[in-house]
């Protein structure tokens, strides 16, 4: 069989930390999730597709129908499912580590990665898409300010930065496998 050998986990048999992808929306975590999985052959979670999944609803309608919190209550009832787990992709919704107890979580089995943007290309990412209720109120550009001022800091619990405004999504990824390497978290 023909094709590219995948990178081994850390030791055989052993079970590796989860790669947990946080940020601000529209900076690339479900994107680069899915290929960064598929590349080390892990399990692949988007948490708000996986709250869709398990609630039958879309983040927009939790949002209208349920509110925030109820929202805010589905992620951290997904992050205590997954405690423990290891050997995945965690993409996380933008949100996610705004809870502290969240990143605790998160940190107790996985290694953070924060991939972010410039506004201007997250607005120019985002523009157009009604997904978000977050992003679905007042001027786009300036809500993006505000809500990036709000959240100044809450990114910074990651360990590894990338900015994915000045990347292709594979260079991305090999960013984040090289950095495993070095980290001695992958052969
Ligand atoms: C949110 C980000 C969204 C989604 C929800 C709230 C946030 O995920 O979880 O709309 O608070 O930043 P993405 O970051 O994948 O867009």
């Amino acid at each position: 069989m023909g094709g590219e050998k995948l990178p081994r986990l850390c030791k055989a048999g052993v079970s590796m930390r989860n790669i947990v992808l946080i940020g601000f929306m529209g900076c690339g975590k479900s994107v680069v999730g899915r290929k960064l999985a598929s590349q080390l052959g892990l399990k692949h979670v988007d948490t708000d597709a996986e709250i869709e999944r398990v609630t039958g609803k879309t983040v927009a309608q939790i949002f209208a129908k349920d509110g925030p919190i109820r929202f805010r209550s589905e992620e951290k009832l997904l992050l205590k499912k997954l405690a423990g787990k290891k050997d995945m992709v965690i993409s996380t919704g933008g949100g996610m580590v705004l809870d502290p107890e969240n990143v605790e979580m998160l940190k107790k089995d996985g290694i953070l990665v924060h991939l972010y943007a410039s506004p201007d290309v997250i607005y120019k990412r985002v523009k157009g898409r009604r997904h978000r209720p977050l992003l679905n109120r007042g001027d786009l550009k300036q809500r993006i300010k505000e809500l990036l001022e709000e959240r100044a800091g809450a990114y910074n619990a990651a360990e590894l930065s990338i900015d994915t405004g000045k990347f292709s999504v594979d260079d991305v990824v090999s960013q984040i496998i090289e950095y495993l390497k070095e980290r001695k978290l992958m052969d």
